[in-house]
């Protein structure tokens, strides 16, 4: 399969966006897109930048962990530049949701929100989402997307990583998909930036795999054992533990205890 369908994006993109203005760089290769997006800015790039690459050599994901992003992914960054930085978290559960959103209604898959932002199908992860904030010269938000679309998942990923074209069954075009992204991020940008946490939340809650289960949240700060109570409207999770006390958690590695 020629995995073209990218490098037309540029032309595509440009009628896109509403209040982001959204611009697209596509390169085959790049250590990081997040990297490579941050150098752009501060050459003059501003919001709505939209980094792609076909495959990245150091890739990475939360709390320092290496992503595996061979050719056929989708993995791109998008800059921010949000006038006040209060609710990244928010932000940053709405990307995975917009994420779910678009393979629910591009592909029928029944995708699901896992705390914080990562998008599960049928138990296992098919996207990931990674926000770094900088603030260099001025605040800006660097929003990493990762989606298995048709890349090969390595052998040791299998058993919890899954791809669009494994659940389709066949070869998908990711310029459709990244469209519908974009698009349902932006309109989360805009509620999040009109203050409209609420709506976000609520989108969120319905479509998560989190809330109601017994979890173990590890964060930097040691681990929580308990049931996922809620998500609150700057994002942070909520855990019950088994003396009734409640922790709020705004970053940690959540795993579903059966
Ligand atoms: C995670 O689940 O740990 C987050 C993964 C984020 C991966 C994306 S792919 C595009 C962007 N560039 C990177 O180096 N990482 C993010």
């Amino acid at each position: 399969m020629t995995l073209d369908d990218l490098q037309d994006v540029r032309e595509l993109l440009k009628g896109v966006g509403g209040v982001l203005r959204y611009e697209a760089v596509y390169v085959s290769n790049c250590s990081s897109t997040q990297d490579l997006a941050a150098s752009l800015v501060k050459q003059g790039y501003g919001e709505g930048l939209v980094v792609i690459a076909e495959s990245m050599d150091s890739g990475r994901g939360r709390h320092g962990r290496k992503w595996f992003a061979g050719p056929g992914g989708l993995w791109f960054t998008l800059v921010l530049k949000p006038p006040k930085l209060s609710n990244v978290q928010l932000l940053s559960l709405g990307a995975g949701l917009s994420v779910a959103k678009s393979l629910r209604t591009l592909y029928g898959l029944n995708a699901l929100v896992k705390w914080p932002n990562d998008v599960i199908v049928g138990g296992k992860k098919i996207s990931g989402v990674l926000v770094e904030g900088k603030s260099d010269v001025e605040v800006f938000i660097l929003l990493g997307v990762g989606v298995n679309v048709n890349n090969e998942i390595p052998n040791n990923l299998r058993e919890k990583a899954i791809s669009v074209r494994e659940l389709t069954g066949h070869p998908t075009p990711r310029t459709s998909l990244l469209v519908e992204i974009l698009k349902n991020i932006e309109e989360i940008y805009t509620n999040v930036l009109r203050g409209e946490s609420s709506e976000v939340v609520n989108q969120w809650r319905r479509l998560t795999t989190t809330l109601g289960c017994r979890v173990k949240v590890v964060t930097d700060e040691g681990h929580v054992e308990g049931t996922a109570v809620e998500v609150m409207e700057d994002g942070a999770l909520v855990v019950e533990d088994a003396t009734g006390m409640r922790h709020r958690i705004y970053s940690g590695d959540v795993f579903h205890i059966i």
